[in-house]
């Protein structure tokens, strides 16, 4: 397993391997991996014959107050779990390295990047879009894995592909979770045991929407919405948005229309457990 820092390296390692016909993913993270991040790595694996994983905690995604000096770092782990999987390349650029002093770029996907995480994270989705690109171009990926945690980002990067004709398959991977249902992330390790307790909520609410759906199936999105705010807040969370959108291009559903005539309808979420704000989105269906 190789690692570099500069992205000129990257690019040049990279670009050995295509003349050799090698097919390149890419896994791009901010690090401190967890079991989540290895799955998409295990992914990635099926779709190419070289797998890049990037690790850099991208300083253009966090707003001021924002978590960005406080964000776990585990660069000597991540490396042991990555040359465990296979891994062929770690890209760790250094913030130096990727933004020189004089860059003032970014890249700005309207639309699918403007509701929901976009209206609580101004700017989160160019300082997202902005180090995707340059990931791309660093690494020439064929393909890359994003996890659907996340999935306004996915849905983000997709457009920004499309928009750009930049020839990279995107795959979504089904989010990964606990055994209690709760979506692993990072920022988990943040939570108290007390707090984790609380998270429980959130972990809980596939099962909880699938139960109300099934005894109201004609609840309109009003009503779904109202049932999961008052189910989360039965413990201490804040939440900071519940909506239901439609899982294609995020649009919000209107109020009065009926939950499961929506075309793949999807809760999303942002809510505050203690000083961690936690996001997560299930599909609604009535029976799975
Ligand atoms: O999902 C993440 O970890 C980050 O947003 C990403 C895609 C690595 C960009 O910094």
């Amino acid at each position: 397993m190789i690692i570099l820092e500069h992205p000129k390296q990257v690019q040049a390692a990279c670009q050995s391997w295509k003349t050799a016909g090698e097919i390149i993913a890419l896994v791009p993270t901010m690090g401190c991996l967890h079991d989540g991040h290895l799955k998409l790595v295990e992914c990635a694996k099926q779709y190419a014959t070289k797998t890049v994983v990037s690790i850099f905690v991208n300083p253009l995604q966090f707003g001021p107050g924002e978590d960005f000096d406080n964000y776990p770092r585990a660069f000597a782990d991540d490396a042991e779990k990555l040359k465990a999987e296979n891994c062929d390349l770690i890209f760790a650029p250094t913030a130096e390295s990727f933004y020189p002093s004089d860059f003032t770029t970014r890249v700005s996907v309207a639309g699918v990047s403007e509701g929901l995480e976009g209206i609580s994270r101004p700017g989160h989705f160019d300082g997202v879009a902005t180090v995707v690109l340059k990931l791309f171009h660093a690494t020439l990926a064929d393909v890359a894995v994003f996890g659907e945690k996340d999935f306004q980002q996915l849905r983000v990067v997709q457009q920004m592909v499309r928009d750009l004709n930049l020839g990279v398959r995107i795959v979504g991977h089904p989010t990964v979770r606990e055994g209690d249902g709760l979506a692993l992330s990072s920022r988990n390790r943040y939570l108290s045991p007390e707090e984790r307790e609380w998270a429980q909520r959130i972990a809980e609410l596939s099962f909880f929407t699938r139960e109300y759906l099934s005894g109201n199936a004609g609840a309109t999105v009003a009503e779904l919405t109202q049932a999961v705010e008052e189910f989360l807040t039965r413990a201490p969370l804040r939440i900071d948005y519940v909506r239901m959108v439609s899982s294609a291009d995020l649009k919000p559903a209107g109020v009065e229309d009926q939950v499961l005539q929506i075309s793949d309808p999807r809760l999303v979420l942002a809510a505050w457990c203690g000083k961690t704000r936690l996001i997560d989105n299930f599909p609604l269906e009535r029976n799975r």
